[in-house]
């Protein structure tokens, strides 16, 4: 087969369904129907695909990788002190002019099975860290991962995230509660 020639791209209404497809395939969570319509609509939610450009017309364009994010308030006073979870789930619009703080909280990230390895999770999350560090009012990027995610796990630390927080029964899967680290990565000098 050719070599892939990666490229990332916004995500777009047409990738809906793939990207269902990618979240049930990958994820033990089940995401909402809504979440799909915001991330392809762009609504409230900021995200990129990776698709690989060397595959034959027809899938030349399809996700093979994505993450989504959403803005969230951030307090002075909960940042000095890690975070404040009552805090962190409310979604905020984003507005510059209100000169708000902002944290930047990913969602999702997942790379198709064939595809890791490759250094694509890793360019998707330079994707937000970059557009993040833009942002003068954002001070940092930070998500939640399951305990036993090793792969992930080694992938944020690689990247320089911070774990701060080790959340006990976080998840709730299939009546079955587990942990989940909290992993910062700070910015414009936070
Ligand atoms: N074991 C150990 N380290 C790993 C692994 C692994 N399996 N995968 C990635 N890493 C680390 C490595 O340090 C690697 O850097 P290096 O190759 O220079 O050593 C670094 O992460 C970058 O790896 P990428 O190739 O960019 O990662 P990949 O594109 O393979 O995607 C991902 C990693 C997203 C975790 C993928 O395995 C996946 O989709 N898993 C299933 C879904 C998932 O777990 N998503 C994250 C859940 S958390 C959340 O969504 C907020």
């Amino acid at each position: 087969s050719l070599c892939p020639s990666i490229y990332y791209r916004a995500i777009k209404p047409n990738d809906l369904d793939r990207l269902e497809q990618i979240h049930r395939d990958i994820f033990p969570i089940k995401y909402e129907s809504e979440f799909f319509q915001s991330v392809v609509n762009g609504v409230d939610i900021i995200s990129w695909a990776a698709v690989d450009r060397s595959r034959p017309d027809d899938h030349s364009d399809e996700l093979i990788g994505f993450i989504t994010a959403k803005f969230v308030l951030a307090k002075d006073s909960e940042l000095a002190d890690g975070f404040c979870l009552a805090q962190i789930d409310d979604l905020v619009h984003y507005d510059s002019s209100k000169g708000e703080e902002t944290l930047i909280y990913i969602l999702t990230l997942g790379v198709v099975e064939t595809y890791r390895n490759r250094g694509i999770a890793r360019s998707l999350i330079s994707e937000v860290i970059n557009y993040a560090s833009g942002l003068s009012v954002c001070r940092g990027v930070y998500l939640h991962v399951i305990a036993h995610n090793n792969a992930a796990i080694c992938l944020y630390k690689r990247l320089m995230f911070r774990c701060v927080r080790r959340l006990h029964g976080f998840y709730l899967i299939k009546r079955q509660h587990f942990d989940a680290f909290l992993f910062v990565y700070f910015i414009n000098g936070s």
